[in-house]
């Protein structure tokens, strides 16, 4: 098949779309979950658009695949006033319930969840244009997460259920919720980097306002009734509507605790300010980044091709921690380009839920034309497209640009293209790497391509202290979910893993008491009859 055959064939005639991944129907969202109860919405909604296009009688157009409600400030007023009213300082059911009850809610709310996985993991496929492997992979791997994170809450409480005695003093060292969270996902993992955040945050003791991603909305619909049926009354609320008008008034309020966001530094830079006592607020942020690879002349090129391939075109370059900018030394420059080229001309793409295919439809609406736009300021500063095709637009689909040589004119070299373009710098010596990674705004991750062992050792140490992971001869990812997630300057806030995102969205409270008889007598009292589920020795099993 020809390129262009390939590219028209993106586009389809609805007919032909095999039906094991049809939607059943249109999902018009009509209810939001707010205060324990699934509220019916009869105001603006907003149509859901799929990056997926058909021929229509009307030219080709993005396929409707329903819509969601557009509430207003009141209605997210509404919702935190539930979550405040759960959470009641701290005195409310959730926050004072036992660990091992909140783990019960949590479990049965993944067997609920487990039950909507058929349309959760199509609406992924449909809403974000990810590939249907992929969206079955991210499902899977958040329930995984959830499982990982009721053992290490366990394991945290196992710890926690014994007394400490220091210096005449016996205390009891817990963990204890923050308050109301707003918790804000991101669109390209709009399922699993949501739940990172918000299953740590309830199963802490914590209340909820949940607001979807613009783009991923409307796969969380079918899990609302499940938030219903398992937690408690106001413990998890769901906000929908344009983010600039509902939530400033939240932030306003003050009645945030924390805010956790995986989004833009300047979105959460913006929402922090309006918080009237900032430091109430605790912010858990997953933000930009523009991770560089720095293949030396001693690197295996074979190898550092195959990774840049993945880490800069994964879901089409939609990862935060996708490699972004691809230092080679000049002296093989040539080389690594042309089986970059190679490698890229290889991958299949097309629609979502053929087998195989690794690149698809974007669906931000405007983003080809920015990416385009990005091609020609480098073309002007001087870059060229080096592979056959880069850069081919149809409708929503862009087909990926390899970028070379690129400099500081251009940018490129430092905006986050978050998309399918690899900007290629060439290098001669190491120190230009370096010093591009200390002068940028981001500090998320690194990755080192070289065979020399002593080369790697010397940009170890500077570099660890620059980005939070330095990645060897790979690809920059989160992953495994045990490791610390996190970045310095305008990449993060917090650390996320399973163990760091529990204690992220807890401090640490303790029960002392002088270690007289008489206190001796008191605690014990209070330990034998369970009327406490802070100073208790329960163990979990
Ligand atoms: O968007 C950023 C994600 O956290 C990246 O996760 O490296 O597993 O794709 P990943």
């Amino acid at each position: 098949m020809t390129f262009q055959e390939q590219l028209d064939g993106l586009i389809v005639e609805k007919h032909t779309i095999p039906e094991a991944f049809l939607l059943p129907a249109l999902i018009n969202q009509k209810t939001y979950l707010s205060d324990g109860e699934l509220i019916t919405w009869d105001g603006p909604t907003h149509e859901v658009f799929s990056p997926i296009c058909i021929k229509t009688a009307n030219g080709i157009e993005r396929i409707k695949i329903g819509s969601y409600p557009v509430c207003t400030e009141k209605e997210a007023k509404i919702a935190l006033d539930a979550a405040s009213k759960a959470y009641n300082d701290g005195r409310g059911e959730w926050p004072t319930m036992s660990v091992s009850e909140r783990i019960k809610c949590v479990e049965n709310f993944v067997v609920k969840m487990l039950e909507q996985k058929s349309i959760v993991v199509k609406l992924l496929m449909w809403e974000i244009g990810k590939t249907y492997a992929d969206s079955e992979k991210e499902f899977d791997r958040t329930v995984e997460y959830i499982y990982a994170t009721i053992e290490a809450l366990k394991d945290i409480d196992r710890d926690s259920s014994r007394f400490t005695i220091e210096q005449g003093i016996v205390a009891q060292i817990r963990r204890s919720p923050l308050g109301v969270v707003l918790c804000m996902g991101p669109f390209n993992y709009p399922l699993n980097e949501t739940f990172t955040t918000l299953i740590p945050a309830i199963i802490m003791g914590n209340t909820l306002l949940f607001k979807a991603p613009k783009h991923g909305t409307l796969l969380h619909y079918p899990m609302l009734e499940a938030f219903k049926s398992c937690f408690p009354k106001g413990v998890v609320n769901t906000i929908y509507g344009r983010g600039n008008v509902i939530i400033p008034a939240l932030m306003e309020s003050g009645k945030i605790n924390v805010l956790t966001l995986i989004g833009s530094s300047k979105v959460a830079n913006q929402l922090k300010k309006l918080h009237p006592k900032v430091n109430r607020l605790r912010a858990i942020l997953g933000l930009d980044a523009k991770n560089a690879a720095i293949v030396s002349k001693d690197a295996d090129i074979a190898l550092a091709v195959k990774e840049t391939v993945l880490g800069s075109l994964s879901f089409n370059g939609q990862r935060c921690t996708a490699l972004k900018t691809i230092f080679v030394h000049q002296s093989i420059a040539n080389e690594f380009i042309e089986l970059l080229n190679e490698q890229v001309a290889k991958l299949q793409f097309g629609l979502p839920w053929e087998k195989g295919v690794t690149l698809t439809p974007l669906p931000e609406p405007g983003k080809p034309a920015y990416l385009n736009d990005l091609i020609e300021d480098a073309k002007l500063h001087g870059a060229t497209v080096m592979n056959e095709n880069g850069g081919t637009i149809k409708e929503t689909f862009f087909y990926p640009a390899i970028l070379f040589p690129v400099n500081h004119k251009m940018k490129i070299y430092s905006e986050e293209q978050f998309g399918p373009i690899i900007p290629i710098i060439p290098f001669d010596d190491i120190e230009e790497p370096i010093q591009y990674i200390i002068a940028s705004t981001h500090g998320q991750q690194v990755s080192l391509f070289s065979q020399n062992k002593a080369e790697l050792a010397s940009l170890i140490d500077p570099l660890v202290n620059q980005v939070s992971r330095v990645n060897i001869n790979c690809q920059c990812q989160r992953g495994p979910d045990s490791f610390p997630f996190t970045g310095r300057k305008d990449s993060a806030e917090g650390t996320l893993s399973v163990v760091d995102a529990l204690r992220s969205f807890s401090i640490r409270s303790l029960v002392a008491a002088k270690l007289t008889d008489e206190n001796k007598e008191i605690i014990n009292d209070i330990v034998a009859s369970h009327d406490s589920n802070f100073l208790s020795t329960k163990f979990i099993f």
